[in-house]
């Protein structure tokens, strides 16, 4: 009588924290011409030891193989679907019968976000989709529970941009253009359905952007001292415990202090451009096996201004993504290469302590380079593809490649190589303002090494 009373307790203690384990979930993004097959990822993640996995999309292949494995899934509806979602209830149907019924609940479908990062966006038409987010939100739950559907809970994913104020975290303020429109709307939401706010929180990006007034310890979980937000005397000793309140006090400012948190994707970049301070193989393993150490602690440790509360977190991301536009860090958030092997050592449960992982080399770009860059063409890049990539570089006109013309300082010799080098170099000294970056689908690299030769001058950018 006894024991079965305790086994009963003891069921019903794991099906609570079921609902909020601490299991590490992985990003599963695509953005790659080289990644494995959905199949061989899922073995991957499973060999992991990952908890949860978080899709982009609904990608049916990969959510049939999920059937009958312990994942449990979070799938996106893409922000181009929202607004049809938001103005029509059978648009919402829809969407819920091809792409959760088909598949639940043999594949364990948790969340489902409706799109990503959406109100970090600023174009005339992404702000249309800004004021349809909780009304997809709201179509898309009514399309669920018709369905007797409650176990999945709808959220959205939204990037730190949301505030306005963030330091010290008592300052924390949602911006003032979403506060009342959207943000307020989609608290009463998630509190109504007691569901997560999802939020990307990447301690790396204030960092870089401060290194001087931002000790890299202290986004590493590293640091052995500790900073007082003087608003209410929380004691901080990490940036990311630092932006997560920002936000928990920035909801109780609109009343809703206890809406819980999911980390819906955060991590370190393994390697970038050579501007990116502090993208190193090193840095991205201290931070991630921080990370989960953290966040797998039993009892949950929380955060200052909520101890003791579970954060289900996403590290971001699976693989290197090869295909993401943007500086060098974009494409280097990887666990794993392309190939499917191990960037670096890391154990998703949290067991292994830092001192059992085998050494890693030195950081050696944790302070901010200072100096000139060029950007050329990579070695080993496709003659054809370069020379398509040299036409378009020199069409964008405000003189990138005059000097390139017959009989002009840097005209010979005539190779595609050579050009494009030049092209790139110009095109991004005179467009990186502008948010130009030396990549060209991977045919430039960036070098500290001048490539000019006799009158012929490489334009260059400074840091
Ligand atoms: C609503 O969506 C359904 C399904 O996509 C479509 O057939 C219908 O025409 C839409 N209705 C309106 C008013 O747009
Ligand atoms: C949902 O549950 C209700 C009450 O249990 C039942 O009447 C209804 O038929 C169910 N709907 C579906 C789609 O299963
Ligand atoms: C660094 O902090 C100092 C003092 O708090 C401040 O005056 C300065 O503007 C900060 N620098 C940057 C780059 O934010
Ligand atoms: C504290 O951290 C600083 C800088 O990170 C380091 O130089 C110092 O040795 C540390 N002290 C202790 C007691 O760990
Ligand atoms: C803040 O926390 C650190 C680390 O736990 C501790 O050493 C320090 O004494 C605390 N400071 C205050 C003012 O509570
Ligand atoms: C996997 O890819 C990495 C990075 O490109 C490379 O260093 C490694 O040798 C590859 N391993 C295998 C087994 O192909
Ligand atoms: C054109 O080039 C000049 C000189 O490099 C630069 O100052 C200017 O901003 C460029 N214009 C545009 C539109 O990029």
């Amino acid at each position: 009588m006894g024991l079965l009373l305790l086994i009963t307790l003891l069921s019903i203690l794991s099906f609570a924290s079921a609902e909020i384990s601490d299991k590490i979930g992985i990003n599963y993004g695509q953005l790659g011409n080289n990644l494995p097959s959905a199949y061989q990822s899922i073995e991957l993640l499973q060999s992991m030891q990952a908890g949860r996995v978080k899709l982009y999309d609904a990608n049916p292949e990969i959510l049939k193989l999920l059937a009958d494995t312990k994942l449990r899934v979070s799938i996106m509806i893409p922000n181009h679907e929202i607004s049809n979602i938001a103005l029509n209830q059978t648009a919402a149907d829809e969407w819920v019968r091809n792409n959760v019924l088909p598949y639940f609940p043999s594949t364990a479908i948790r969340f489902l976000l409706v799109g990503n990062e959406v109100l970090s966006s600023q174009s005339d038409q992404d702000i249309v989709m800004w004021h349809d987010l909780v009304p997809a939100m709201r179509n898309v739950r009514k399309s669920l529970k018709d369905k007797n559907i409650t176990d999945i809970k709808v959220s959205t994913a939204l990037a730190m941009d949301v505030l306005q104020s963030t330091f010290p975290p008592s300052t924390g303020e949602f911006r003032s253009d979403i506060r009342d429109t959207v943000i307020q709307p989609m608290l009463r939401f998630l509190d109504r359905t007691k569901s997560f706010l999802f939020i990307d929180v990447y301690p790396y990006f204030p960092w870089s952007s401060n290194p001087s007034n931002i000790s890299l310890d202290f986004a590493l979980f590293k640091s052995n001292s500790s900073i007082i937000d003087h608003g209410n005397g929380l004691n901080y000793t990490n940036l990311l415990d630092q932006m997560l309140d920002s936000l928990i006090f920035a909801m109780g400012k609109l009343g809703y202090p206890d809406i819980r948190l999911v980390i819906s994707e955060t991590g370190w970049p393994n390697s970038g451009d050579i501007e990116e301070p502090g993208a190193n193989i090193l840095n991205a393993a201290t931070y991630n096996r921080n990370l989960i150490q953290k966040m797998t602690t039993k009892p949950a440790i929380g955060t200052p201004a909520r101890p003791g509360v579970v954060i289900p977190t996403f590290i971001f991301s699976l693989y290197n993504e090869n295909q993401k536009t943007g500086q060098g860090t974009e494409r280097h958030w990887g666990l794993l290469n392309e190939n499917g092997t191990g960037i670096y050592e890391i154990d998703l449960t949290g067991k292994r302590s830092a001192s059992e992982y085998a050494p890693l080399p030195a950081a050696q770009n944790n302070v901010p380079y200072k100096g000139e860059v060029w950007c050329v063409a990579a070695r080993g890049a496709d003659l054809q593809e370069l020379s398509a990539a040299l036409t378009s570089a020199c069409n964008e006109g405000n003189g990138t490649c005059d000097a390139l013309a017959p009989g002009n300082e840097c005209y010979l010799p005539v190779s595609v190589t050579w050009h494009a080098s030049y092209a790139f170099s110009s095109y991004w000294a005179n467009y990186r303002t502008q948010g130009a970056t030396c990549y060209f689908n991977g045919l430039a690299e960036e070098t500290t090494r001048n490539p000019s030769k006799g009158a012929c001058n490489f334009p260059s950018v400074r840091f």
